[in-house]
């Protein structure tokens, strides 16, 4: 009732601010009443398509060094095509979407496109799933099942690959989804120069900077410090949220403001509902609508606001993530409905029960991190599964810090955080378990055998041996 009356007041606030009643879908041109530079700022590159069929998506990219510029110096990184982000892909659902990629770095690469149901020898999984040698190529192709917010990025060496700058993201979008206005895509990476202005090499902080995970003090918004974007008051403004980061948690609000959700890791919610911000895990999705208000002229930041994922008495401060600047011009919300869709719940009566601990593992005076004691590269955990079996994961933490549990392939819902049902169904693919608490997921195995990784996406926790396969055979 509350989220109900909250939402109605968002609608009816931003319908007197604009003294319209308008409506924008995806497949409408953009409203004229944008500047037509508002996200300029904040732009990212597109590659074109080589397919002129509808239902197919084909480019080609490669992984290269090269120069880019990270808050306004040019900064030697490695990136998709050039650029960092790298090009955003666009598909809709049920495409077939063809990569031709090409690796142009000095070491071995894959990319793993995160969170897309694609068969295991498309998945990039790296060492499980061969990797690209310098100067090879790969041809990925794969259809594209969901709708949602995806990203991608390598899975060899992936800490430091991604810290030096190798990440993008892959919007599946649903034509048949309520309208829900215009979208822009936020790709979240934190990242570190020294004095000289260079990238701090990605093992800089050693093996406790493995242990806590590395972080950046310079906080990017698709590559840009503190962008500005222009919007007008009474305007919403879908947003498609990707933390890229290797280990920082946001906890994403916008000044004054409330954020109507919904979105997840994989697709829409059922229900939207009123939020003051977002948590998102490395690796976590989310979406939300933003409905602008305040006087033109006006400034509204963006924060990345505190979120402490170990105990250090509140040792994150807000950080400030870009700029709204409130322009003059009509303005054409968009009323979200509050049910957007429906998640039918898992039928778990004949599910496999699992468990799994996240936990420190001490070996010959070395502290790893592990899963059920054991620690990949050297032993690897592996589940046996059967294609069709339906599980149920309990995921523990037993550590003084958090961790976001990632499973490839296979989306899921959860069930309970800590004994508690979420307030409603969605489907992740990546999940934060809280010091000490407990996660249970579930899942059902479709048709698409083979090896699949699950790991912690903070990814110096996956190179430490938080990592285990689950092993699906037909
Ligand atoms: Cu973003 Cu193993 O994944
Ligand atoms: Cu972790």
């Amino acid at each position: 009732m509350r989220r109900r009356f909250a939402l109605l007041i968002t609608a009816l606030s931003a319908l007197a601010l604009s003294g319209c009643i308008g409506e924008t879908s995806s497949s409408m041109p953009a409203p004229a009443t944008r500047a037509p530079d508002w996200d300029r700022e904040l732009a990212m590159m597109a590659l074109p398509d080589a397919d002129p069929a509808p239902d197919v998506v084909d480019v080609t990219l490669d992984a290269r060094v090269s120069q880019v510029e990270v808050a306004g110096r040019m900064v030697e990184a490695w990136s998709y095509a050039g650029v960092v982000p790298g090009p955003v892909l666009r598909a809709k659902v049920g495409d077939l979407v063809r990569v031709h990629f090409e690796n142009r770095l000095p070491e071995p690469t894959t990319i793993h496109w995160h969170g897309v149901e694609v068969p295991a020898d498309q998945d990039g999984a790296g060492e499980e799933g061969g990797t690209i040698a310098p100067g090879a190529s790969f041809d990925y192709a794969f259809r594209v099942p969901h709708a949602g917010t995806f990203w991608y990025h390598p899975h060899v060496n992936s800490a430091a690959q991604v810290w030096r700058g190798l990440y993008g993201a892959l919007i599946v979008e649903d034509p048949a989804e309520p309208a829900l206005g215009e979208a822009l895509t936020l790709v979240l990476h934190d990242t570190e120069l020294d004095e000289s202005g260079a990238l701090v090499p990605p093992a800089a902080q050693g093996d406790l900077g493995r242990y806590f995970g590395h972080e950046g003090s310079l906080l990017l918004v698709n590559g840009r410090l503190n962008p500005t974007l222009q919007l007008s008051s009474g305007s919403t403004l879908r947003l498609r949220l990707i933390n890229a980061s290797l280990s920082r948690y946001y906890r994403f609000g916008v000044d004054g403001h409330e954020l109507v959700r919904i979105g997840s890791d994989v697709g829409l919610v059922p229900e939207s509902e009123s939020v003051s911000d977002l948590l998102l895990a490395p690796g976590d999705r989310a979406e939300a609508v933003l409905v602008v208000r305040g006087a033109v002229g006006a400034k509204v930041a963006a924060r990345a606001l505190s979120y402490d994922r170990f105990d250090c008495a509140g040792c994150t401060k807000p950080v400030e993530l870009m700029q709204l600047a409130l322009i003059a011009g009509q303005a054409t919300p968009v009323t979200v409905p509050s049910t957007l869709t429906t998640i039918e719940p898992l039928d778990l009566s004949a599910a496999t029960r699992r468990t799994v601990t996240l936990d420190e593992v001490d070996r010959d005076g070395q502290t790893y991190l592990g899963l059920n004691g054991h620690v990949h590269g050297q032993d690897p955990l592996v589940f046996m599964a059967k294609v069709g079996d339906t599980e149920v994961w309990e995921i523990e933490n037993a550590t003084e810090y958090d961790h976001p549990f990632h499973l490839h392939g296979f989306r899921f819902q959860v069930l309970d955080l800590n004994g508690e049902a979420p307030a409603q169904r969605t489907w992740e693919d990546t999940i934060s378990v809280r010091r000490g608490e407990t996660a249970r997921i579930a899942l059902t195995l479709d048709d698409r055998p083979g090896m699949w990784m699950f790991h912690c996406h903070i990814l110096d926790h996956a190179d430490l041996g938080m990592m285990g396969m689950l092993h699906v055979m037909p």
